[in-house]
């Protein structure tokens, strides 16, 4: 993928003007459009097998875009694409009635993660959000929800706001405003949203305080994963998890990328702190599309009684379900979360001591098989040090120089690097030695 006047994916220029004409932007997600950073167009996929993707026009890459996180067990995982084809020819697909595999599978997913009691499955991450914020307006009888800018959680109208705003719309450091993330959203919706700068505990306190006994849930990913990777400071965490019960209020852990890849019981595993609902959706079916919400019994149980109707024609499918059963049980092997461990950090290790040879500033974050490099020379903390001092030119160029080395990843620095049970020694040795001729290229073209 080069901008070249001769482009060397001919192919995919092609399918993409057919698209263009038929779906807006030629894709069916804005993520993936030109304007997110694919361009001149993006890459159209033939086909992947475990940690690789090859393109329309036959390029090979080593894939850590991994479809925006749900790959984590590598592109057709024989074990999940079996057990799923095996549930459509022995059962069918959707009956709007129970099945076996629903409770099989939420009882594999309760005993792999540390805070849920009950789950409920949903179709995608953005159905769980809203999900668990109605509960927790729910159970508390409030109404405000805190979320940290710069996070994103779906593009819900109760969530979708100060996801990456600009600095001069979002309001002074220490008194965020909430800002819709796109137009269509009802303007209303930004009076019962509360902005707080992430890793901060006295913006937090402060924050919870002005509002108190207003606040139904407080909202965050374990780790900052769209706003690049951004880790929690030392007992962030567990501060805001205190704050949360000293002012009445449901702390969601939405662990739609952090679930089941940072450890088997996702991020709330990884850093000891037990949130009171999470979301889930990228790691848990395997690749296939389908999500969850769960946590504590007392707040799950409002669904059962009736107080919240959750419903959904999908939820639970035979697809879904059946991915999920075989997911769970292959996460559940020993070796597993040390091998993506293991992988994760001979890359992210290499990108750091690459980069520091050549001279480049950057600050590289990441926990297990996720995480990315920043190019910069401050550290980043919060979504306001990403927007004032990352430098998303050298990002572009380091990505171009990567994607003409045959290594997939999204072309934003907001995004991350993931890694499967699928990628090899072979494949992040193979990665290093791109990383290593691309960043070399980008010092001699003046770029960083
Ligand atoms: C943390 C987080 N929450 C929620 C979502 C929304 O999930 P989905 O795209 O499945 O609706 C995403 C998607 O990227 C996410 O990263």
């Amino acid at each position: 993928m080069t901008q070249d006047a001769q482009p060397t994916n001919p192919i995919s220029g092609r399918m993409f003007e057919r698209a263009s004409a038929v779906l807006p932007a030629g894709v069916g997600s804005s993520a993936r459009s030109v304007r997110a950073g694919w361009a001149p167009y993006p890459p159209f996929i033939a086909q992947g097998t475990g940690s690789r993707v090859t393109d329309a026009d036959g390029h090979e890459y080593v894939d850590y875009l991994l479809g925006l996180g749900p790959m984590l067990l590598g592109h057709r995982n024989a074990e999940v694409t079996d057990a799923v084809i095996r549930a459509i020819s022995e059962r069918g697909t959707v009956f709007g009635l129970p099945h076996e595999l629903e409770a099989e599978a939420a009882e594999k997913v309760c005993a792999a993660v540390p805070s849920l009691d009950m789950v409920r499955f949903a179709n995608s991450g953005s159905e769980a959000v809203g999900t668990a914020v109605r509960l927790a307006r729910t159970f508390t009888g409030r109404n405000k929800v805190l979320r940290f800018e710069g996070m994103y959680h779906g593009w819900m109208d109760t969530v979708y706001w100060s996801n990456h705003p600009k600095l001069e719309l979002a309001g002074p450091d220490d008194a965020p405003v909430p800002v819709p993330a796109g137009k269509g959203m009802a303007p209303h919706v930004g009076d019962s949203l509360v902005i707080a700068q992430w890793n901060d505990v006295a913006a937090l306190e402060r924050a919870l305080e002005a509002n108190a006994g207003e606040i139904a849930a407080i909202i965050t990913e374990p780790m900052m994963l769209n706003t690049g990777c951004i880790m929690p400071v030392d007992g962030y965490l567990a501060a805001m998890r205190d704050l949360a019960t000293k002012h009445g209020a449901v702390l969601i852990f939405d662990e739609v990328i952090t679930g089941f890849r940072l450890a088997r019981g996702g991020g709330q595993e990884r850093f000891g702190v037990l949130p009171d609902l999470t979301t889930m959706a990228k790691g848990i079916g395997g690749g296939f599309p389908v999500a969850a919400v769960g946590g504590r019994r007392e707040i799950m149980e409002l669904v059962a009684d009736g107080r919240y109707s959750h419903s959904g024609t999908y939820n639970s499918n035979v697809m879904a379900t059946a991915a999920v059963s075989a997911t769970m049980d292959i996460l559940a092997r020993p070796g597993t979360y040390e091998a993506l461990d293991r992988h994760g950090a001979m890359l992210l290790d290499g990108y750091r001591e690459i980069a520091t040879r050549h001279g480049v500033a950057h600050e590289v974050q990441g926990v297990g098989p996720v995480g990315q490099i920043w190019f910069t020379d401050a550290p980043i903390r919060t979504y306001r040090d990403a927007a004032r001092h990352a430098r998303p030119d050298v990002f572009t160029a380091w990505w171009r120089e990567m994607m003409a080395r045959g290594v997939l990843f999204h072309p934003s620095q907001d995004e991350n690097l993931f890694v499967s049970t699928a990628h090899s020694d072979d494949d992040i040795a193979f990665t290093l030695e791109a990383a290593d001729a691309s960043v070399r290229a980008i010092v001699a073209a003046g770029l960083a």
